[in-house]
């Protein structure tokens, strides 16, 4: 397998780099000498981009392909990833889509649901060791659209009725109850778990088709922030030297702010802990469990 000499500067992995909110939290930490790894489709511009931001910003800046729809993929890329970098600071979880009617992942999953909550799930979860290494950090960008989601447990893939929004807004409410969860099973000295709304962002997000992507890309062109506003709280929660978030904390605008009230649940938390757990197993994904009573500590020799 494909191995680096070890780093010296801190390595983040962000996903969903090949555009918007990623490329320009991936520009920037590039830019601050952190190495880069992207992390997006094969078939995507992200290797291209990759290619682009190291000649742009004189930094390393590194692609590995992954499809997070695929928690196979996904998991697989964490297990390339530590035999390839051996070190890894901060890991970015900000690949995500809006998709605007049911699709099916091969593994059976609804889309929205696979790519934006299990992807990361099962990113982050055996990358917890090596980030527990170098007191690294795990920022997963969720959004306030979580604020009008339903709690889907019972129907955590839309199965009984579908409606893109909604699904939207299901996914970034698990990404908020992923990070108190983790919060909750990790040591704050060891990994911080953080999630963050990057305000409304002028995008490629939400551009389907019909009437929904026009009225998308109207709102973004009149209301948009610039991609580069919409990551600088990603940027700040990687970099600053001593982070005022708490762990587990929800951050706008560099500012720790109530996660949706429905994200504060603990039992809806371990719900969809066992939940993701169960989805990963039943594709083949098992992942060596990080149980609430016995953290990740970090190993006495570093
Ligand atoms: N824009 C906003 O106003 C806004 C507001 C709140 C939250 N957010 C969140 O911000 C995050 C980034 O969105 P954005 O606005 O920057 O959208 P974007 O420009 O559409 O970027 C989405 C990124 O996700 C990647 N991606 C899509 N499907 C993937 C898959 N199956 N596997 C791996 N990577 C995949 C895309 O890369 P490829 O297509 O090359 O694979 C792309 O790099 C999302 O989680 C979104 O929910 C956005």
């Amino acid at each position: 397998m494909y191995h680096e000499e070890p780093s010296t500067n801190p390595v983040a992995l962000v996903t969903g780099a090949s555009s918007g909110i990623g490329l320009a939290a991936a520009r920037e930490l590039a830019v601050r000498g952190v190495t880069v790894v992207c992390a997006s489709r094969a078939e995507g511009a992200g290797a291209e981009v990759a290619e682009r931001l190291a000649h742009e910003t004189g930094g390393e800046v590194r692609f590995m392909p992954v499809d997070l729809s695929r928690p196979h993929d996904a998991a697989a890329l964490a297990q390339a990833f530590e035999a390839r970098f051996g070190r890894l600071d901060v890991l970015v979880n900000n690949a995500g889509a809006f998709v605007n009617r049911h699709v099916r992942t091969e593994d059976g999953f609804e889309l929205t649901f696979a790519l934006n909550h299990l992807g990361p799930f099962a990113l982050t979860l055996p990358l917890l060791p090596l980030l527990g290494r170098s007191r690294g950090r795990v920022i997963t960008v969720s959004s306030n659209a979580a604020l009008g989601a339903r709690l889907q447990l019972d129907d955590p893939h839309s199965e009984r009725r579908y409606n893109g929004w909604g699904a939207y807004a299901w996914s970034k409410l698990c990404n908020q109850l992923f990070t108190l969860a983790l919060a909750r099973r990790v040591d704050a000295d060891v990994v911080r778990a953080y999630a963050m709304h990057p305000g409304f962002v002028a995008t490629a997000f939400g551009h389907v088709d019909g009437f929904m992507g026009t009225a998308v890309r109207g709102a973004q062109r009149l209301f948009g922030r610039t991609p580069e506003r919409g990551a600088d709280t990603i940027v700040w929660l990687a970099t600053e030297p001593h982070p005022l978030a708490e762990h587990g904390a929800y951050v706008v605008d560099r500012r720790v702010r109530a996660p949706a009230p429905k994200a504060r649940d603990e039992a809806a938390q371990e719900r969809l802990w066992a939940i993701s757990e169960a989805a990963l197993e039943q594709v083949g994904v098992r992942l060596a469990e990080v149980p609430v009573a016995a953290p990740v500590r970090r190993p006495a020799s570093v």
